[in-house]
């Protein structure tokens, strides 16, 4: 896949907002108007946008160059070394009632695929419901918090992206980095400027329209379709049948026994091929 723009620039690779504004407005799109805080350490970037809110001067967007306690989904640690990783979070409201936003993962997923390949040409596989692979192997994840009101609630949106892990531990699950895959690492200026414009684009799209109108976007990137597998529900009892893809509000539809059994939330683990 050919990229739509160089995004390598190794002089610019240390986090800068004003690069990040700049290339935003290079880019286009409608993002160039949000507001964009760059720090070099911060315990999570979620948190972070959080307390900022409470505090009623909240920016859209923060990146961080270091997280001393990124968080990954159901509790774990994401490991986010300084300089290695993108580590940037997004808010943003909603005109639907927090029942409607359980598909926000699959969409801040699908955005950072479409920015992956938009800067550096790679193309990633999204396993639902909120990993990035490359190859199988784990290259980014989302997650997302909720807060405010139930009925014009706001999301939290997290997203990291392995850039450049040589030489530093990496989590503890088949996982990847940018410098692995790809020749040369992307800057992360360019790599943020795709993400922010991208994610603002699928979020406006979400809240106008719904998941179904990026399900087809999402389908051609579906690393589990047609695959054998077991969904660990939470706290249900493990599921074992084979994925047939998304369902319009982003459910996974396995199928078992000759029926469809949609499921809303859980963890997937494949089964081997054989
Ligand atoms: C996962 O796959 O488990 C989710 C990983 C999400 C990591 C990002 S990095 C930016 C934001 N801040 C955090 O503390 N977590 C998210």
């Amino acid at each position: 896949m050919t990229p739509e723009g160089d995004c390598s620039d190794p002089i610019t690779s240390r986090l800068d907002r004003q690069t990040i504004l700049t290339i935003l407005g290079q880019i286009g799109g409608q993002a160039d108007h949000l507001r964009v805080e760059v720090e070099q350490t911060l315990d999570s970037t979620n948190d972070h946008l959080t307390r900022l809110r409470s505090a009623g001067r909240a920016p859209d967007v923060v990146v961080a160059n270091e997280q001393t306690a990124g968080r990954g989904r159901r509790g774990r640690q994401w490991i986010s070394p300084p300089g290695a990783g993108l580590y940037l979070s997004m808010s943003r409201s909603f005109s639907k009632p927090v029942g409607q936003l359980g598909a926000l993962s699959l969409v801040a997923g699908l955005a950072a695929a479409e920015a992956l390949e938009a800067c550096c040409g790679v193309a990633t596989g999204l396993k639902w419901p909120n990993d990035i692979q490359f190859d199988g192997r784990k290259l980014a994840g989302c997650l997302i918090d909720i807060e405010g009101h139930a009925n014009a609630p706001t999301a939290i949106i997290g997203i990291g992206i392995n850039v450049d892990f040589r030489g530093q531990a990496g989590p503890d699950q088949p996982w990847t980095d940018l410098a692995s895959v790809v020749d040369p690492v992307p800057d992360r200026n360019q790599l943020a400027a795709r993400l922010i414009r991208q994610l603002h684009q699928r979020l406006s799209d979400f809240d106008q329209h719904g998941f179904e109108s990026l399900q087809e976007q999402w389908a051609k990137r579906d690393a589990l379709y047609g695959r054998d597998i077991m969904a660990m529900g939470a706290g249900g009892k493990p599921l074992q049948g084979r994925a047939m893809g998304l369902g319009e509000q982003g459910h996974l539809l396995l199928e078992r026994n000759g029926e469809i059994v949609p499921l809303k939330s859980g963890e997937i683990a494949l089964l081997r091929r054989v």
